[in-house]
């Protein structure tokens, strides 16, 4: 088969806008700040072990099991594969993740996934702030929020030919919170390519919301005006607001939030008391300060 040019498939316009998009991210490079994001709270010994990672997921594209993702994605294509980023945005364009990849240095990023469902790991990510992205895409006055929408293809994941949720999942973010630098875009972990399973080729990764915020696959980051409707609002608006941060005192309709079980312990290991923010307070809790966080859940 006759492989294309990138240049060959895409059309002329949004060929030129990338190319200025890569030729303004080259001025300034090499000044990327190196910072150990591990969280001061993680004790490094409790990381999760790879296998526990890689084999206890939740991505409903590929079945609702908890070993569907991981039986189910491994001949899941993530090449070729491009982002477009649209919207609010001067110049919408389209970019390849090869190019992601070689813009933009992934360091590790030790954090905290605590899931809506009650369980969490320590994952050592490999990834770099979105903010990154962001701050070299000329937003409109008008991008107040950001919406990840994550593939769409039935034929390769066999969970969307079900209505579980209206896809393709959707999520998003305030823009103050998509430009925190704890907000990553994970290109791997343990140093390793990005198991299909954890979302490759590249995934979202919040560590102060529940996990369902981080949306795996992405296809399009969309700059808007309103706040998106995500496809969790969308099955069950009164269990999955748009904040979603991990907060002990909110209580999921269903269940206590109280607390949590580390993935990899015994399961009759005490759980573990859920931290406001998942721990992580002191870098973001400023971004709410004013909010009453039981109505904006
Ligand atoms: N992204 C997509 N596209 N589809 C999903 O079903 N599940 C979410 C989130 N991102 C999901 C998704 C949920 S509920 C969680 S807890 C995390 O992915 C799990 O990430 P992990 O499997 O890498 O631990």
């Amino acid at each position: 088969m006759k492989k294309f040019k990138y240049s060959e498939i895409t059309s002329e316009k949004i060929y030129n806008n990338r190319r200025k998009f890569i030729k303004t991210l080259s001025v300034g490079f090499g000044s990327i700040c190196f910072s150990n994001y591990s969280n001061a709270n993680i004790d490094l010994s409790k990381i999760t072990s790879f296998k526990d990672i890689t084999t206890y997921n939740n991505y409903y594209e590929f079945g609702t099991g908890k070993s569907d993702p991981y039986i189910k994605s491994q001949n899941f294509k993530t090449k070729p594969w491009s982002i477009r980023i649209e919207g609010e945005v001067e110049k919408p364009l389209e970019i390849s993740v090869e190019e992601i990849l070689s813009l933009f240095s992934s360091e590790e990023r030790i954090l905290k996934l605590r899931c809506v469902e009650g369980w969490s790991m320590i994952i050592p990510w490999n990834g770099f702030s979105l903010s990154q992205i962001i701050s070299k895409v000329s937003l409109t006055s008008k991008a107040k929020f950001v919406e990840f929408e994550s593939i769409y293809d039935p034929n390769q994941m066999s969970g969307q030919r079900y209505p579980v949720l209206n896809w393709p999942y959707k999520e998003g973010l305030r823009i103050d919170e998509a430009m925190h630098p704890l907000t990553t875009v994970v290109t791997g972990l343990y140093n390793k390519k990005l198991p299909n399973q954890n979302g490759a080729p590249l995934r979202i990764f919040m560590p102060w919301k529940y996990g369902f915020k981080s949306a795996k696959a992405i296809v399009k980051i969309k700059f808007v005006e309103k706040i998106p409707t995500s496809s969790w609002m969308w099955a069950s608006p009164r269990e999955y607001g748009f904040y979603s941060n991990v907060n002990p005192n909110v209580n999921h309709p269903r269940w206590s939030q109280a607390t949590e079980r580390a993935i990899g312990n015994d399961i009759f290991a005490p759980r573990i008391k859920t931290e406001m923010f998942n721990g992580y307070g002191d870098q973001v809790a400023h971004l709410y300060s004013g909010m009453d966080l039981k109505k904006y859940y």
